[in-house]
């Protein structure tokens, strides 16, 4: 079902069967069969584009969204433990699968099922599961690609705060995104685009980010803590976190664009705005053909 096949009779030997076949006498009438095939065609373009649904491709995807922060893009082990490993029992898959959806109480490793309250579906985290298995020895190497960096505009850093927003909002991509959404929305973790209530929210920021939150699935950072951040990288950070503080006024938690509907953007919005414009070009094009011939 190559297009290219599709489309050369369509032009060449077609026309006068379509005119035949359909009764049209007019060429506005042929143009607009044509014009509308074109764009049942369109679809079948996008069609070709879904991505793989190799569960070891899936799991790579989301190995590197989720997990890569704390485990390393090599699974080399960061915060959480090294997974490229030889695992030792017998169903590895089993275990590694049940350590994903429920988590490790009392770690920062924290459950991703959406029965525990997690962001991952159960085949999303079968997939993740494949992946890692391909790191034992003797597995295919395949690299995770690094989270896709927001793009946003320069920062100027708040008043009475050491860091730098713009290199914080390069580390909070790669550390936070994970858990608090990439415009601080709160996903596994709390939303950060807020006003904080107090007198110096940057030391009481500073100090959660450094230590982690017992309990809880935020981990420690700091260096001193046995995370990989240093005290510039976290002063960064506070910075990043309080000009999204500033960013999201409490009466607009979300940004406008999230409020349209999805299939208006992409190719839904392509496609309806051509139907539109052939809708009325042709409209046009036959009634003109009609007056003409009365
Ligand atoms: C916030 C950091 C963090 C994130 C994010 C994280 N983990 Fe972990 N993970 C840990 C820590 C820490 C441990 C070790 C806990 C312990 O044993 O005390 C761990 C342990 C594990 C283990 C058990 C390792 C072993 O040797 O038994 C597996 C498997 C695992 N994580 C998989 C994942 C997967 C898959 C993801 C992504 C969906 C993920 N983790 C995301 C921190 C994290
Ligand atoms: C594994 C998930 C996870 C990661 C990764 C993570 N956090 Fe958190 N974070 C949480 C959770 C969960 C909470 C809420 C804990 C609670 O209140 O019980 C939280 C709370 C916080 C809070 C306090 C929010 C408040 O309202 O007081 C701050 C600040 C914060 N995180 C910053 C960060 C920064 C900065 C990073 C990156 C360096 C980060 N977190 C990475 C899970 C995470």
């Amino acid at each position: 079902m190559s297009q290219q096949n599709f489309k050369l009779p369509l032009s060449c030997q077609t026309k006068g069967f379509l005119r035949r076949w359909i009764g049209l006498r007019s060429k506005a009438g042929v143009l607009f069969i044509l014009m509308l095939l074109l764009i049942l065609a369109l679809p079948l373009s996008t069609l070709a584009q879904t991505p793989s649904n190799d569960p070891v491709e899936i799991g790579r995807q989301l190995y590197g969204e989720n997990c890569a922060v704390c485990h390393g893009i090599d699974g080399q082990g960061r915060v959480g433990a090294q997974l490229a490993k030889d695992w030792p029992s017998l169903r590895p898959d089993r275990v590694i699968a049940s350590v994903i959806a429920n988590g490790i109480p009392g770690s920062a490793m924290p459950a991703w099922s959406q029965a525990r309250g997690g962001p991952l579906r159960d085949d999303q985290i079968e997939a993740i599961v494949a992946y890692i298995l391909t790191w034992e020895s003797g597995g295919p190497r395949v690299l995770p690609p690094t989270p896709t960096p927001v793009l946003r505009p320069p920062l100027t850093p708040p008043p009475d705060v050491q860091g730098d927003p713009n290199r914080g909002a390069t580390l909070y991509d790669q550390n936070c995104a994970v858990c608090h959404g990439s415009n601080l929305e709160g996903r596994i973790g709390a939303t950060l685009a807020k006003n904080w209530p107090s007198i110096r929210p940057d030391q009481s920021i500073r100090n959660v980010i450094a230590n982690g939150i017992q309990g809880s699935a935020m981990p420690a950072w700091s260096r001193a803590k046995g995370g990989p951040l240093s005290e510039a990288e976290i002063n960064d950070l506070v910075a990043f976190v309080l000009t999204q503080a500033k960013a999201a006024p409490p009466s607009l938690p979300t940004p406008t664009p999230a409020f349209q509907p999805s299939w208006l953007s992409g190719w839904g919005g392509v496609l309806l705005t051509i139907v539109l414009f052939v809708l009325i070009v042709s409209g046009a094009l036959i009634y003109q053909a009609r007056t003409k011939k009365y």
